[in-house]
């Protein structure tokens, strides 16, 4: 069986480098694949201009091998790292982060770049991109191309291939080279078809080891490469009316050593819309059953497979390729070499490239009107590509991360998850649904039938003071009450094992009070017992809208008094573009009134509050 992992253990880049003539090295920091995918397209693009590149995980390279990058003539070390979570790099870029912070490389001479992936609606936006362009210069590196950066909110391929397109004529120009891109499309994996094969040897969604998924022979640790399979025990809806759904899901982690505290996310591997699996077979026509292995035609790549192989191509479209989003730009590129209509392919292109035009169409035609890949392929019927390409050029399914609403000292067999499912009539009339939501949607134990989903937890930093007796503020509209039911758990406890619990109030929202005040009949009893103080914003149950912030500018000395004067601790969970923005102004508003500050004083107040991990937010956009 031919292994997902590298084949080597090598952390050396240099060497690596040295022995296959490479000059161009792209580390990526990534927590949801894109800056990886970036990465990839860097060091395949070096080759169209000229030089030679390579990709390489931070986390698996001998980070302190930079300073002598010097030894290869003409070296670019190219970085693509996001910022997540609040101003945080990401795993797998951290030790990278606290090498720099600790100052001691000598980096004279080391030619880099660097291009962040944020997101303007969080507040730290591409504070890991800045701090690296910043660092590396003051370690003496010298800077070949401004920082780029690129914004999840708006429009990040725009940004990157703005970016990337400026950044490599200029980079030629200072290694002598030709400033012209060959257009080369090359194909970074070789395809096999298996005629014969061992179905015992075939991957059926693993996610790295042969069988690793098999119910009752699975081994702890559970992590990203190793989930574990929970049972969904429980799958049932909250809304009480209305068309929209949202699920409450009990995963069973019994006898897995998985632990978690509130605040947590578990993360869930979905299985594609079988729908849309066929549909695109269908279109490409291809066999289903086929088996297949992509092997990578650069035999240096710590990257043997885009994912694990042997697999069929019915495997690889359910559980390894995203063909729900939508494609980026140089996908599309590819996809015009199959494109025999003149106009499809024209229009293929102008998208793929950097004019005005081009832009407006690829935002207007593929992001606005949500076209993934099976849109694409049937609205431009002339284009015919093989299925390998495309899984070739599709990013891999990642998991999906939900906040944990359960605590573990009330429930510590299993999970609990909130989720709305997510579903929307595109402006192309299409009906286009959330991958994991509609699948997990589609996973209830009724009639004793066993539904298994891969999961492991990820640790975060939402947590409850450490001084019960601390009072805490929350405000979770919609499902982001997740963690904070976690949190209730957890106070309620304390207070039952007769600590002194300080104030817990909460903020939730929704939009009708009959229809999707989730967990209303928990909460009504906590309030009642008095173990929570209860706010509840039904937007749309009169004629003008009530929202969290709302309630809360009524009870703005209530809220000075926990927050100014006693030292509490303020959540914010749920929406990031709008809620969890307006909830940040109007504190700092609330501390200016109350607290009798002046606007500066009071941002720097909430600020402080930040630092000191009393202002917390887990969001989402
Ligand atoms: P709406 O959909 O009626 O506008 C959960 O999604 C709840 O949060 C809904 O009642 C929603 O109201 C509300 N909401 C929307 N935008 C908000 C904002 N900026 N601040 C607080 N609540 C908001």
């Amino acid at each position: 069986p031919t292994q997902l992992s590298s084949r080597s253990n090598d952390s050396s880049f240099l060497a690596k480098m040295k022995s296959s003539g490479r000059n161009v090295i792209v580390f990526y920091g990534s927590q949801t694949g894109t800056a990886e995918e970036f990465a990839g397209r860097l060091a395949k693009e070096a080759t169209r201009y000229g030089m030679k590149g390579m990709v390489a995980d931070p986390e698996e390279s001998d980070m302190t091998e930079l300073s002598r990058l010097t030894e290869v003539d003409n070296h670019l070390a190219i970085f693509c790292l996001a910022t997540y979570g609040e101003g945080d790099p990401t795993d797998n870029a951290q030790e990278f982060f606290e090498l720099l912070q600790a100052g001691d490389e000598q980096l004279d001479g080391i030619q880099y770049t660097v291009f962040g992936l944020g997101n303007k609606t969080y507040e730290h936006y591409n504070a890991t991109g800045q701090y690296v362009d910043k660092r590396m210069a003051e370690l003496g590196a010298v800077r070949m191309f401004p920082l780029g950066m690129g914004d999840d909110d708006a429009n990040m391929e725009d940004d990157f291939i703005t970016w990337k397109d400026s950044m490599w004529p200029k980079v030629c120009e200072a290694f002598g080279l030709e400033a012209q891109a060959l257009d080369i499309n090359m194909r970074q994996y070789k395809l096999t078809v298996h005629e014969e094969y061992d179905p015992s040897r075939l991957y059926t969604g693993e996610i790295a080891r042969l069988n690793s998924l098999k119910i009752g022979s699975q081994r702890p640790p559970f992590d990203t490469k190793n989930p574990f399979m929970a049972e969904i025990k429980i799958n049932r809806e909250l809304f009480k009316g209305g068309d929209r759904n949202c699920m409450h899901i009990e995963l069973n982690i019994d006898g897995s050593r998985i632990r978690y505290d509130s605040g947590d996310h578990v993360a869930i591997y979905p299985i594609n819309n079988p729908e849309l699996v066929s549909r695109l077979i269908q279109l490409v026509g291809e066999d289903s059953n086929r088996v297949i292995t992509l092997t990578n035609v650069d035999e240096d790549s710590s990257k043997r497979h885009p994912f694990p192989c042997p697999c069929t191509y019915l495997t690889a479209l359910s559980h390894y390729v995203d063909i729900s989003a939508v494609p980026r730009t140089h996908v599309l590129k590819e996809l015009a070499e199959y494109t025999t209509d003149n106009k499809e392919k024209e229009q293929l292109l102008l998208m793929s490239g950097t004019s005005d035009e081009g832009k407006a169409l690829y935002q207007r035609w593929v992001v606005q009107d949500v076209r993934n890949v099976v849109h694409i392929l049937e609205d431009l019927p002339s284009c015919k590509p093989p299925l390998d390409h495309i899984c070739e050029l599709l990013p891999r399914l990642q998991a999906r991360y939900y906040s944990i609403s359960s605590s573990s000292k009330l429930h510590p067999n299993t999970i609990h998850v909130t989720a709305n499912v997510l579903c929307y009539t595109t402006p192309t009339g299409r009906v286009n649904k959330g991958v994991c939501t509609t699948f997990l949607h589609g996973l209830k134990p009724d009639n004793g039938t066993k539904h298994y989903v891969p999961i492991f937890v990820r640790k975060s930093q939402f947590r409850l003071p450490i001084k019960p007796a601390v009072p805490v503020l929350m405000i979770g509209p919609g499902t982001g009450i997740a963690p904070f039911r976690g949190f209730i758990q957890d106070r309620n406890l304390q207070k039952e094992e007769g600590k002194p619990v300080g104030e817990t109030v909460l903020y939730f929202g929704c939009r009708n009070k009959s229809k999707d005040f989730l967990y209303e009949e928990e909460l009504t009893e906590y309030s009642n017992a008095s173990l929570i103080k209860l706010y509840v914003a039904f937007s749309r149950d009169q004629e003008q809208k009530v929202y969290v912030t709302h309630l809360l500018e009524q009870n703005k000395e209530e809220v000075w008094r926990i927050l100014g004067k006693e030292n509490g601790h303020l959540y914010v969970c749920g929406d990031a573009k709008s809620m969890a923005r307006d909830v940040h102004a109007l504190v700092t508003k609330i501390c200016q009134s109350e607290g009798d500050m002046t606007q500066t004083e009071a941002e720097a107040y909430v600020k402080k509050m930040s630092n000191q991990k009393r202002y917390s937010s887990d969001v989402w956009s």
